[in-house]
């Protein structure tokens, strides 16, 4: 069935709220994006889907994340298509407002994002985590989920949302759906799309340095410079491919550790020419 496709933040709110009066016990699950949508958000919607009577999709291409205009240009814009694949899921509604309609005017409030940003993406994308949570804040003000579902593979943008909620009293659950790859490892984004078919191979030596990391690990190292070094003599040195960084940091605070104790998320960012890739895995060390 074709999903009822709602442009205003107002008529959003109705929709719920006439769902919610014709079924008290309604959960409604949320599944927010930027469209573009491909595997990766299937599995989000797919479990959103079982566990909820009423689906919600997002899509908006949300300007105050990103850091540089030229990406904002270049986002692919797939709306048609993106319909067709909420429709053969089985989503109730897709919000798509505009830009306009989210942000009428210049916001003057938004959330700050203070030491979870400092590091991985955050340190190389100024103001990308602040823009990111202040649109899911206002997406969950709009549509007000029971659960909303996030990927793991932006296991950054995960943390900071579960601290959003959190520490805002947000009552939302955040679910946290596994990365989806393809069968070479590459995990799948929208961003893959613009890869040239010889990018498209470079692209997995991020998967296989991260892979590379955890091998380590489960090997016994514990200094996480020597994991390192390791990991990045896996990226090939060509001219088209540049590890922007490869970190390894507690899962929740996200801050470098100094030694491999406990779980640590090794996570990483790759241009592959004008493409910027990140990854990451959850490596826990040997007892
Ligand atoms: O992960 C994304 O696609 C975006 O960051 C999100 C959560 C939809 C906010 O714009």
């Amino acid at each position: 069935m074709t999903p009822v496709v709602i442009e205003s933040a107002a008529a959003m709110r109705l929709y719920i709220d006439e769902r919610r009066r014709a079924e008290p016990e309604c959960q409604v699950g949320f599944v927010p994006t930027m469209g573009a949508l491909h595997r990766g958000h299937a599995r989000l919607i797919e479990q959103a889907r079982k566990a909820c009577r009423t689906v919600v999709v997002s899509i908006f291409v949300n300007p105050l994340q990103f850091d540089r205009p030229d990406d904002l240009d270049r986002y692919p814009r797939t709306l048609e298509t993106d319909l067709d694949l909420c429709a053969g899921l089985g989503v109730d509604t897709v919000f798509a407002p505009s830009a306009a309609e989210m942000y009428p005017r210049p916001p003057a409030c938004v959330v700050d994002v203070h030491r979870l940003a400092d590091h991985l993406c955050g340190r190389f994308r100024p103001g990308h985590f602040g823009g990111m949570a202040t649109v899911v804040l206002k997406l969950f003000q709009i549509v007000r989920p029971d659960q909303a579902y996030f990927g793991e593979k932006d296991a950054q943008q995960l943390a900071i949302i579960r601290r959003l909620v959190a520490d805002l009293n947000v009552p939302v659950e955040i679910v946290p759906v596994p990365t989806v790859r393809d069968e070479d490892g590459l995990a799948l984004s929208s961003r893959n799309r613009r890869l040239s078919p010889e990018e498209r191979e470079q692209a997995t030596s991020l998967y296989r340095a991260l892979g590379e990391a955890r091998r380590q690990i489960l090997a016994g190292a514990r200094d996480p410079g020597e994991v390192r070094r390791h990991a990045t003599a896996v990226i090939p040195a060509h001219a088209g491919i540049k590890l922007e960084y490869l970190a390894i940091v507690d899962p929740e605070e996200l801050q470098p550790v100094e030694q491999v104790a406990g779980p640590v998320l090794v996570a990483g960012a790759l241009w592959v020419g004008s493409t910027r890739l990140i990854d990451n895995l959850l490596c826990s060390p040997p007892p």
